[in-house]
């Protein structure tokens, strides 16, 4: 029997609406009383604008817009679609599912469609989840989408948090393929810390419970960040049988550029073999990574047969890494 593999055939993205710069936010927050600036949001973050989904746009209507590009790219049908993974911390609904609405709107009836929660390591989940689905012939050709509106449940008054996400979505068709593809993924959390980063809130008896924004202990999660991103970087790529020197691009979860030059410097890799685009869209949670690499497909750089290592690390706390071959 020959060995079945996943393999990404195509990738998409979606962004809201037009940019808005710092000194835009800053002059919207200056309005509130809040003060921040451009030098501050670039010096600490690296962040030069992000988009931001006007009231009414959803995940499932930016995650559908990355699958259509995704599929597209990969000269497929909705309809040649067995499995839709929606990655997102910020669903439309309780229920049905974000990915239930996706398939809905893309068309494409039948298959299995669910949401994965590890909030900004979520797509790493989602697409180790349907790297095993199709490598166990449960599926054979996936959807796999970050969507997030994070400006949902930021509070605009604390500039500590509101000035660093971000909306959009990313998507990638992983199909069933006889070469890999997918040659590692690698998972972890510890709930211990699920206080460093959380939006403790819920819907309960028609009205919310706890607190429905976002907070976050950002020193904490910066030095737990660096030093996830390295050991997990370092086991999911000796678990291909790899070494970090075969890895072409590296593509962090996009939270903060001094995170990501941490991470490649730890790990000994050269600046310019990590995807960044934190500077344009900010922190996008989950639709971080896909979005990035989708960036990064459309301008050239990675190409068929380049090793990509994408990680993610967030709230749960949660990180996971996908080395994929292209
Ligand atoms: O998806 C994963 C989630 N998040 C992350 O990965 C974020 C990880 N953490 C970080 O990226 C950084 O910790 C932050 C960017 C959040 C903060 O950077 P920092 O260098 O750790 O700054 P800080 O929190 O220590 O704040 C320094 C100062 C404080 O003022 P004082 O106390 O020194 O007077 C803050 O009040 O900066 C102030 N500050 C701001 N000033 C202007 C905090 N936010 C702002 C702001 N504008 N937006």
């Amino acid at each position: 029997m020959t060995a079945r593999f996943s393999k990404i055939v195509g990738t998409g993205s979606c962004l809201p609406g037009a940019p808005v710069s710092n000194d835009e936010l800053a002059r919207r927050l200056a309005e509130r009383g809040i003060e921040t600036s451009d030098s501050w949001i670039v010096e600490r973050t690296g962040i030069r604008q992000r988009h931001l989904a006007e009231t009414g746009v959803t995940s499932s209507q930016l995650g559908a817009e990355a699958a259509r590009e995704a599929l597209k790219a990969a000269g497929l049908e909705a309809t040649d679609i067995d499995l839709i993974v929606v990655a997102t911390s910020t669903p439309d609904w309780v229920f049905p599912s974000t990915a239930c609405l996706v398939q809905k709107a893309l068309g494409a009836p039948g298959g299995a469609a669910f949401d994965v929660q590890a909030v900004c390591t979520g797509f790493a989940y989602a697409m180790s989840v349907a790297d095993s689905m199709i490598r166990t012939g449960a599926a054979h050709r996936a959807l796999v989408i970050g969507a997030e509106v994070f400006s949902r449940i930021l509070d605009w008054n604390d500039r500590g948090t509101c000035v660093l996400f971000g909306d959009g979505a990313g998507a990638v068709v992983l199909a069933a393929s006889d070469e890999p593809g997918v040659l590692a993924t690698r998972l972890h959390a510890d709930g211990r810390y699920e206080n460093i980063l959380r939006t403790a809130g819920h819907v309960s008896g028609g009205s919310i419970t706890g607190y429905p924004f976002l907070t976050m202990d950002g020193q904490a999660v910066f030095k737990l960040a660096v030093s996830v991103l390295d050991s997990v970087a370092r086991e999911t790529v000796e678990a291909a049988g790899l070494q970090l020197a075969d890895v072409d691009w590296l593509i962090p979860h996009q939270a903060n550029v001094r995170i990501l030059q941490a991470t490649a410097r730890k790990l000994g890799m050269e600046q310019d073999k990590v995807v960044v685009t934190v500077d344009r869209h900010a922190n996008t949670s989950a639709a971080s990574v896909p979005l990035a690499l989708d960036v990064a497909v459309r301008d050239g750089r990675i190409r068929p047969g380049h090793n990509v290592l994408m990680e993610g690390v967030g709230g749960g706390f949660t990180w996971g890494a996908v080395l994929a071959r292209m």
